[in-house]
């Protein structure tokens, strides 16, 4: 009999997703069968860009890549890894602060269902740097976020209607 596929979900709220988690997915990809890409569906009022924007840039970034599905999800996340039928859930860390949160998650998760086991990834040292907050910063202050984000991302943020009175110099 062939054994269980191996099936990791990836979740986060990707506003907007950046090369950090690339790095990420691409090293759960590595270790699973299957890794489920999941964007949270209740994150807070003023996004940077939509939950669907989001799951089109990510279905952007992984279009060649069968075993990378993105889907959105929102309520417990135990409650969507179980959905997936994944009994993994994998996060990066990036720092110290990253680890003390990811902890506290990791734990709590594990309390509501003892199967599902957290795994945290570090990122390559070259994108250890990056965040989705620091890249919202810089492209609403007119920045270059080239190299912090694919270059299909970039194409979204240079895109974005901007809010009436914010002029790039
Ligand atoms: O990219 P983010 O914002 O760090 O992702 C946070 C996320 C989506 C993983 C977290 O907010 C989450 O798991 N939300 C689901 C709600 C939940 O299950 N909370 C209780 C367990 S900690």
């Amino acid at each position: 009999m062939a054994a269980p596929a191996r099936i990791a979900i990836f979740p986060g709220s990707f506003d907007p997703p950046t090369n950090g988690h690339l790095d990420l997915i691409d090293r759960a990809a590595r270790l699973h069968d299957r890794v489920v890409v999941g964007v949270l569906r209740n994150t807070g009022k003023h996004p940077f860009f939509s939950v669907d924007d989001r799951v089109a840039m990510l279905k952007e970034m992984f279009a060649n890549r069968p075993e990378i599905e993105v889907v959105t999800f929102d309520g417990l996340l135990v409650d969507f890894a179980r959905a997936a039928r994944a009994s993994v859930v994998v996060r990066g860390v990036r720092s110290a602060a990253d680890l003390e949160y990811e902890r506290q998650m990791a734990l709590t998760n594990r309390h509501l269902d003892p199967s599902v086991e957290t795994m945290l990834l570090l990122p390559s040292a070259e994108v250890g740097h990056v965040s989705s907050t620091l890249v919202r910063e810089i492209a609403s202050l007119g920045g270059s976020v080239r190299g912090l984000v694919p270059a299909s991302v970039e194409s979204w943020i240079v895109n974005r209607p901007r809010a009436a009175g914010v002029q790039k110099v």
